[in-house]
């Protein structure tokens, strides 16, 4: 009770003993008089999330302090004590024994704060010309190239698997649907790779994407530049960077990079939740193409005979999940003024949720792709002569009759069936002459499913020689991408 009156009640709120003498210990505490109230403490904080860029906001602080060593802002012998108190803090971060204290407000004041208790002065240097606004950004691009370059290896294993499944299982034919109404037969590895293609686009985008951030900003400072000879050309060279930031405002008061990944997961998690839909369906008890393995499975609390796609359920909801994200994101940029404002403090949940989100859905898809069962007597079974309507009327159209015509006659057929109560492939050849004595005996020929899938043997089609080129062709860009992505 007590507590909550405290809380509810600033002028009641007790300030905490770590709080007492913080503000002077402040990276920021020089021009404050009074102390941060305790719950402005806890909002201001990001250190409970941006403790995860310890290691990229460590790399930034090492190439840092040897720029400043080249403007002669710090001397060699206090580089050399930076680096190694850098180096130790790392170490502890690595083993887990870096300790968090009350007033580390982010990851920066953490690192910093610990720099100067473990070298002392010199550590105050390190700062120099530099500022939070240019550093978190710095911070933040050098933890998402990895994360990318993570997410593409994710994203390639589960094009790998794709495509090897495609491969083996070409001989499989189901039916295909638009407007999940039965439409034309195709092969199951034509299904696979529609999904696999989608995919591919999705890493090609995230490579586009690294580019945009991989530049660098440190140099920036907190909104004019450095007015010290820091050489941003040796920052960028020690932090790998393709190139450097053009203009200091831009640099540490946009956060492009950050929405075009969170755009990147939402458009990738949706094309994962339309295969997700369709699987979902395919191992329903009505259709039982396949069987999702037990490992991606569930069961259920109450009914004991269920087997629930939990894997594919979720996989579906995450796209929305990280669109909430993207959209949330962009609504707190919205209107946001120049440069660096605390708004953007929120960039960082959102990039590292979207990130953990795609990365388990990469890798459970791949999973799931790579233990379901497919059941191809059931799958050849599901195709009906319905399906080959289309066909009956390419047969006309080959004898020269116009399309419009041909599908008009073939629908007048199907509906002859219909009335009759028989199945499309069951009507005789005088049925069919009834409609248009252009059938001839050897209209039986269109009533073979394999043979209609060969039709479509024009690039792109479900012909077995036009998904075999689509194999070799998603073949060929892995090899590529596994080289450039490593
Ligand atoms: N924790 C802050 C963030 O995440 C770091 C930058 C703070 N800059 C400042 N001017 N207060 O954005």
């Amino acid at each position: 009770m007590e507590e909550d009156n405290q809380i509810n009640n600033p002028a009641k709120r007790k300030k905490t003993d770590s709080s007492t003498d913080r503000q002077g210990s402040k990276l920021w505490g020089g021009r404050f008089v009074g102390n941060t109230d305790a719950i402005m403490e806890k909002f201001n904080a990001s250190i409970d999330y941006d403790k995860r860029m310890w290691d990229a906001d460590i790399r930034g602080s090492k190439a840092y302090v040897k720029a400043l060593e080249k403007a002669k802002l710090v001397t060699t012998e206090e580089m050399s004590r930076i680096l190694r108190g850098l180096d130790e803090i790392s170490e502890e971060w690595s083993k887990g024994g870096f300790v968090i204290k009350p007033g580390d407000e982010d990851i920066h004041t953490a690192n910093e704060r610990r720099l100067k208790e473990l070298i002392g002065a010199p550590a105050g240097k390190l700062h120099t010309g530099r500022s939070r606004n240019d550093q978190v950004v710095t911070d933040m691009r050098l933890w998402l190239r990895d994360a990318i370059s993570t997410l593409t290896g994710n994203a390639l294993q589960l094009i790998t698997t794709m495509v090897e499944r495609a491969a083996a299982e070409i001989d499989v034919l189901f039916p295909g649907y638009t407007h999940m109404q039965r439409a034309q037969p195709i092969r199951w590895s034509h299904w696979i790779l529609s999904h696999a293609v989608a995919l591919s686009r999705d890493v090609d985008r995230l490579q586009e994407i690294k580019k945009r951030v991989n530049v660098l900003p440190l140099g920036s400072g907190a909104i004019a530049g450095t007015p010290f000879d820091i050489d941003r050309e040796l920052l960028r060279k020690e932090l790998d960077f393709d190139s450097i930031s053009l203009n200091s405002m831009d640099a540490t008061g946009q956060r492009d990079f950050v929405v075009e990944f969170l755009f990147w997961a939402s458009l990738c998690l949706t094309h994962l939740s339309k295969m997700a839909e369709d699987l979902m369906l395919y191992s329903t008890k009505e259709f039982s193409f396949i069987a999702l393995s037990d490992a991606y499975s569930t069961g259920s609390s109450l009914m004991p005979q269920k087997k629930n796609a939990d894997s594919l359920e979720l996989i579906r909801s995450k796209a929305g999940r990280v669109f909430g994200s993207c959209s949330g994101f962009m609504m707190t940029l919205k209107g946001l003024p120049s440069t660096y404002n605390k708004d953007l403090q929120e960039d960082k949940e959102a990039m590292f949720d979207c990130y953990d989100t795609v990365h388990a859905v990469l890798q459970v898809s791949t999973g799931v792709m790579s233990t379901l069962k497919i059941n191809r007597t059931v799958m050849e079974a599901a195709l009906s002569p319905d399906m080959l309507a289309t066909d009956l009327a390419y047969y006309l159209v080959r004898k020269g009759v116009p399309f419009r015509e041909a599908h008009g006659i073939s629908g007048k057929a199907v509906s002859v069936a219909e009335s009759k109560n028989i199945l499309l492939n069951q009507l005789t050849v005088d049925d069919l002459r009834a409609v248009s004595l252009l059938f001839e005996s050897d209209v039986s020929s269109v009533w073979d499913y394999w043979s209609s899938v060969e039709q479509y043997s024009a690039p792109g089609g479900t012909a077995k020689s036009s998904v075999a080129a689509q194999v070799d062709h998603l073949k060929n860009w892995l090899l590529r991408n596994s080289v450039t992505s490593t």
